[in-house]
């Protein structure tokens, strides 16, 4: 079921609440424009009208360690549907699509997981279509429309992402990561560049960056070894 609403705070809060209500799997809330939208790590997201913005209910069967991985196929699942439009883009782990190095879209995942199992999950899509990003983020976002220099038909977008967002979430939860450790890992941001991770332990990690393991963690060969990460912010090092 797909619920439209023409102003929201925030669809990641409205799934949220119909999610502790115990609905099924696949709902989805969509608003035209957000007034609270939030990022990862709280930062305020800017949803203005004409872009996608939308999040989605997901009841997987699968461990907690997981879900990190599940947040990376949904940015396959992305990255495919902007090339149906003939649009490169890459992936700046964990799930930022960047296009031309600006950032088109991000992805939020948010958990309840009760003693190893997982309650729901809800995973937030904000997607810069029609709308232009706030001059504040001007030179470090980009809307589909800008890339393509037209107008683009939202409910075709949404559709086409909602299909392959169904295929590639069936198949990892089918069977699992490791049949997209090489997409992912083709289409990543500043592969073997020299990279900072400040990771969920607020310590900063730097190195190259190697891309994700089997298990989703990215690996950055540091001064000190090779470090294994499985949730930060990366940034690329500028000298
Ligand atoms: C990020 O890049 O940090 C993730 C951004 C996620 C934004 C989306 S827009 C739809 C949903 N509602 C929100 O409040 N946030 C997510």
């Amino acid at each position: 079921m797909i619920k439209y609403y023409k102003q929201l705070p925030s669809t990641q809060t409205a799934v949220k609440e119909i999610a502790e209500k115990n609905f099924e799997e696949g709902f989805i809330i969509v608003a035209e424009k957000q007034t609270s939208s939030y990022g990862r790590i709280k930062r305020t997201w800017n949803s203005n009208v004409g872009g996608l913005w939308f999040s989605i209910l997901l009841k997987p069967s699968i461990h907690p360690d997981e879900v990190s991985k599940l947040t990376l196929v949904l940015s396959i699942a992305l990255k495919r549907s902007l090339k149906e439009y003939k649009v490169d883009s890459e992936i700046k782990w964990p799930n930022d699509i960047f296009v031309n190095g600006r950032k088109i879209a991000g992805i939020l995942v948010e958990t309840s997981v009760e003693q190893d199992r997982i309650n729901w999950i809800v995973a937030g899509i904000g997607i810069n279509i029609n709308n232009k990003p706030s001059k504040k983020f001007a030179d470090i976002s980009i809307s589909l429309k800008e890339v393509l220099e037209k107008k683009v038909d939202r409910v075709e977008f949404f559709t086409e992402f909602l299909v392959k967002i169904e295929e590639i979430y069936s198949s990892f939860c089918s069977t699992g990561f490791e049949m997209f450790v090489e997409e992912y890992n083709m289409n990543i941001a500043y592969k073997n560049e020299i990279v900072i991770i400040d990771d969920v332990y607020n310590n900063i990690v730097s190195g190259i960056n190697l891309g994700v393991d089997k298990d989703g963690r990215l690996i950055v060969n540091t001064k000190t070894g090779f470090k294994k990460i499985i949730s930060g912010t990366l940034r690329k090092y500028k000298i």
